[in-house]
């Protein structure tokens, strides 16, 4: 337990997460946000208990730590509704949930968010947890010479492979971002290399043949999947909000309370553009 001067930290696990006490986020100040700001890029995903929060609340909340992205199925999809908000609903009539595979939100954007707040106002009985993995202790976990070879790697993110997992397939006239990352980026706050593929939208790494692509993902994604020691699991209860690092954290929500429902509201702030891991220079 750490004891800022405005908030209270209970880490969830000693590789990330963590309970923020003392706080109303209808009520932050500067001085509360920038705290939370640390621990944020301590903990990579933050839980807050007992919070009562209208969409217009949650909205200042998200622009508190930067501009509110737009979910590219309101900007291009025309689904309705608040263009700032991205309604999380699974009900008994549904076919699928949302984010069931691991994964960091919108990959496939140019410019990838910096984070995403989830709050829940429908809960199940029981289950709908969240799963977190934390994508610099992979990174950090993973051989020399495996490191090595992923610095000079590029990934292809299409926001389509993401969205055939829901059925749905785009029109000719429709568009939808697809983007090029590092393999491993250089978090623009911290500094650290993180992994960033994910299963649900790195479709191949750049420049490698098919067979060498695939299984060069498989391996990584199993790395994301098998090593709990780098997971948190978030048990939700009214009033939770949970705020996560979209580029150092992965994110896997758990489906196992059908035909129950669960339904909530997201906000994605916006991030800044994710740079090559630079490695130091290889002896000549
Ligand atoms: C998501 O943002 O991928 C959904 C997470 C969840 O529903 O727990």
């Amino acid at each position: 337990m750490k004891t800022y001067e405005h908030i209270v930290i209970a880490p969830l696990t000693p590789s990330l997460g963590a309970e923020v006490r003392g706080v109303d986020l209808a009520r932050i100040d500067d001085a509360a946000a920038s705290e939370i700001r640390d621990a944020f890029l301590e903990h990579l995903v933050l839980v807050f208990r007992d919070q009562a929060l209208d969409r217009e609340q949650l909205k200042r909340l998200g622009r508190a730590f930067g501009p509110l992205q737009v979910h590219p199925g309101k900007a291009h999809l025309g689904l309705p509704g608040d263009p700032e908000i991205f309604e999380i609903t699974a009900k008994e009539t549904s076919r699928h949930a949302n984010g069931e595979r691991w994964h960091s939100d919108l990959s496939c954007e140019e410019i990838p968010p910096l984070g995403s707040m989830l709050y829940l106002n429908q809960l199940p009985e029981c289950g709908g947890d969240t799963l977190f993995c934390n994508m610099y202790a992979v990174y950090d976990a993973l051989s020399k010479p495996l490191q090595r070879l992923l610095g000079d790697l590029d990934a292809l993110h299409d926001g389509r492979q993401d969205l055939a997992a829901y059925d749905i397939e785009l029109r000719p006239d429709q568009h939808y971002p697809k983007s090029t990352h590092p393999v491993v980026v250089q978090h623009p706050e911290t500094g650290r290399p993180a992994l960033f593929v994910n299963p649900a939208f790195t479709v191949r790494i750049e420049g490698l043949p098919s067979d060498e692509s695939d299984a060069l993902l498989s391996l990584l994604h199993r790395k994301v999947e098998t090593q709990p020691r780098f997971h948190c699991r978030v048990r939700w209860s009214p009033g939770t909000l949970v705020f996560w690092d979209n580029r150092c954290a992965q994110h896997h929500a758990v489906w196992d309370y059908f035909p129950a429902a669960r339904r909530g509201e997201r906000v994605t702030i916006a991030g800044s553009p994710l740079r090559a891991w630079q490695r130091s220079p290889r002896p000549t």
